[in-house]
This record gives C-alpha cells, structure tokens and sequence, in this order.
C-alpha cells in the first residue's frame, strides 16, 4: 500500500475533516491492502466504542404500497408486476410480541409511502406496540413526511428514524430519482428528524446508477456534516421490474471499505451490515461486521409476505422465519468471535445520558 494512503486513512482516524479530493483520492486508491488496514482499524475502533456485540433489529415490512416511483426501488408505484399488501395492525403487533419472545428488543417499521398510515393510523400503532413492549426501542421508517408528522410519531413513542439520503447529489439524486423529489426536500426532512430528536439515520447505495467517486466524496461529507447516530449502506442491487434492470450491482468492495471509511470517520455510529451485502454475497455480513458494522436487521415480517417486499432480486431470507435467520445469525457472528446482544442498542451518546 502506498504510505500517503495509509497517512490519509491515519488522519481521517485522528479527525481530520478531509476535503472531497482526499475522499477522492481515498477512494480511488483502494488496494487490497488499504482496505485491509481501513477494515482493520475499523473495527478496532467499533470495539473500543461498542465492544464485541453486534446489535439486532426486528424489521418488520409493514407496506409495499408506494406513492413514489424511484428508478431503483422494486416497489415503486410503476411497478405492476408487484403483488402489494398491507398488513393490519394486529398482524404489525403480532410480528412484534413474536420478535419480542425470540430476544427482539428493537423494532424497525419499515414501508413504503403508503398514504393509508396516517399520522392517526400511525400514532395508534405507535402507542400500542410501546405500551405492549415499553422496554423496547421503535423505529419508524416510512420515508418523508412534514416536520408536523414527525413531531406527533415521536411523541406518540417513536425512537428513531430512518431515511437514506441515497446521494448527496443533486444530479444523481435527479438521475435516481422522479423529479417531484428533491435531495434538499430529502435533507430537510434528515435535519428536521434530528431537531425533534430522533437517533436518525441516513445513508446510500453503494455503486448506485451514476455515482461516481466524486458523489462518494460528497456522500461522506454529508454525513459527517449531519452526525446521524445510524448510517446505512448496502450495495445497490438491480431489481427486474424497474428502470435500472440492466444495470450492474454494487460490488463487495466497495461497500466493505466505505463501511470502514465510515466506522473511522464516526467512531460511534450504529452500522448495519445489510440484507443487501449478504445477498451479493455468502458472507456479506460477517465481512461487514469484519470491516465495522455493529448491526444487523433480520426480518420479523410474517413469512407470507416476505416474498412480495422485494427492494431489489434475490434477496436472502425471503424464505426462512424469523426465528430461524435469528439463529442462523447467531452462529454466523459467533464464528467471527462477536455475539448477537439483546440490548435495545442504543447510540452510545444516549447511554451516556
Ligand atoms: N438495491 C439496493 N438497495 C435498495 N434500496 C431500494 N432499492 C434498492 C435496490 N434496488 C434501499 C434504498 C432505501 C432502502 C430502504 O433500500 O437505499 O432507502
Ligand atoms: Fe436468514 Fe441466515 S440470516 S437464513
């Protein structure tokens, strides 16, 4: 490896604020043995903050029913070929006291913009998923939604929020995008979760159509400027039905050094290694966690639904219950020498509270 590789990768770890042509140049000199020192120091640094357990999130797919119509997204509103549902509240309250009998002390609701759940729809499920379960940590994640919306989720018990940025952009935010949607619409809402005071996280595909290294620069700064507590990355996946079903896939290397990028930029981060990476490939997320993730998400949706909330093709898990991807994860981060923890897993700052 070149030694101003490892001296870039040295001063990103010392707080640097690294400009876009460092990021640039970290970026364009990934050798196999800089990824190996990024992967290295990462998750030294992940076991400093958060030592060797690895937290999970019950996700649970509670819509497939879509407004938007992004180029990416297998559920986008043009897709006719989708077979939508919606599941009702006492199946979403089912998925939970089942998720929370097998270890589950995080759940993540996850759809897509289904005008269906109101603010009213939405706080009632809230409300009683936290009164069945008041030790467990709620995470919403059903896209952008006025600050007024997002104040009400929030009091009615919601914890955190997801909501990629997918590209820090605007080009390539307009290139993945239908032009109703905007990346300063995308970081309003990101800045907005976080003054109500949600752990909020965003994040992007990883060799989505378009981005480029100069994109990936932008995408680091951003999130080093907005300090979200979670950051999710996978790599980008073509799915058969959308615009983009000729389009290449994110490569393994590049989502497992950007991890370690990240991980050493904000040593405190919640990092998932994703259904996405374990889905390019076999042991995606054991190679994440061995790059700094500290996260994983398996699905705690009912298993008759699994099948129709595809993002992208082939992913993993669409078959199994969740109880049986608990354990097979198990076993999977037991072998690299990390645990899965039933902890709700908090971002570390708000332990410290
Ligand atoms: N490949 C990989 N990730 C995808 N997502 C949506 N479509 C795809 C795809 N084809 C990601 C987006 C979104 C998250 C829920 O899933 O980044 O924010
Ligand atoms: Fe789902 Fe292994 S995690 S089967």
């Amino acid at each position: 490896m070149e030694n101003a590789v490892k001296e870039k990768i040295d001063s990103l770890e010392s707080g640097s604020l690294l400009s876009a042509e460092e990021f640039i140049f970290l970026l364009e000199n990934r050798t196999p043995s800089a990824a190996e020192y990024a992967a290295d120091k990462a998750s030294k640094i992940r076991d400093a903050v958060y030592g060797k357990d690895i937290y999970i999130r019950g996700l649970i797919e509670f819509t497939n029913i879509c407004k938007n119509d992004c180029y990416y997204c297998g559920i986008r509103k043009s897709n006719k070929n989708a077979a939508r549902y919606r599941l009702s509240k006492e199946d979403i309250l089912n998925c939970a006291d089942y998720g929370y009998d097998i270890g589950f002390r995080t759940f993540v609701l996850q759809g897509g913009e289904d005008a269906f759940f109101t603010d009213e729809v939405l706080t009632d499920i809230i409300k009683s998923i936290k009164n069945n379960h008041p030790d467990c940590a709620l995470t919403l994640s059903v896209g952008e939604r006025s600050k007024d919306s997002y104040q009400k989720l929030f009091d009615a018990g919601a914890d955190r929020y997801l909501l990629r940025h997918e590209t820090a952009d605007d080009d390539h935010y307009s290139h993945l995008h239908p032009p109703y949607l905007s990346l300063s619409n995308r970081k309003k809402c990101l800045y907005e979760l976080k003054e109500i005071g949600y752990q909020t996280g965003a994040g992007f595909m990883v060799g989505s159509p378009g981005q480029t290294k100069e994109t990936l620069a932008k995408d680091l700064i951003f999130l080093r400027e907005l300090e979200p507590e979670m950051i999710g990355i996978g790599p980008f996946i073509p799915h058969k039905d959308t615009p983009f079903k000729d389009e290449k896939s994110g490569t393994l290397e590049d989502t497992l050094y950007l991890l370690s990028l990240i991980r050493i930029m904000l040593p405190e981060v919640l990092l998932p290694a994703t259904t996405a990476l374990g889905t390019i490939h076999p042991n995606g997320r054991e190679m994440g966690i061995l790059s700094g993730a500290n996260v994983v998400m398996p699905n705690l949706s009912p298993p008759n639904v699994r099948k129709k909330y595809m993002l992208y093709d082939n992913k993993i898990c669409t078959g199994e219950e969740a109880a049986e991807c608990l354990s097979c994860l198990s076993s999977r981060i037991n072998s690299i020498g990390y645990s899965l923890s039933t902890d709700r897993g908090d971002h570390i700052k708000i332990r410290r509270k």
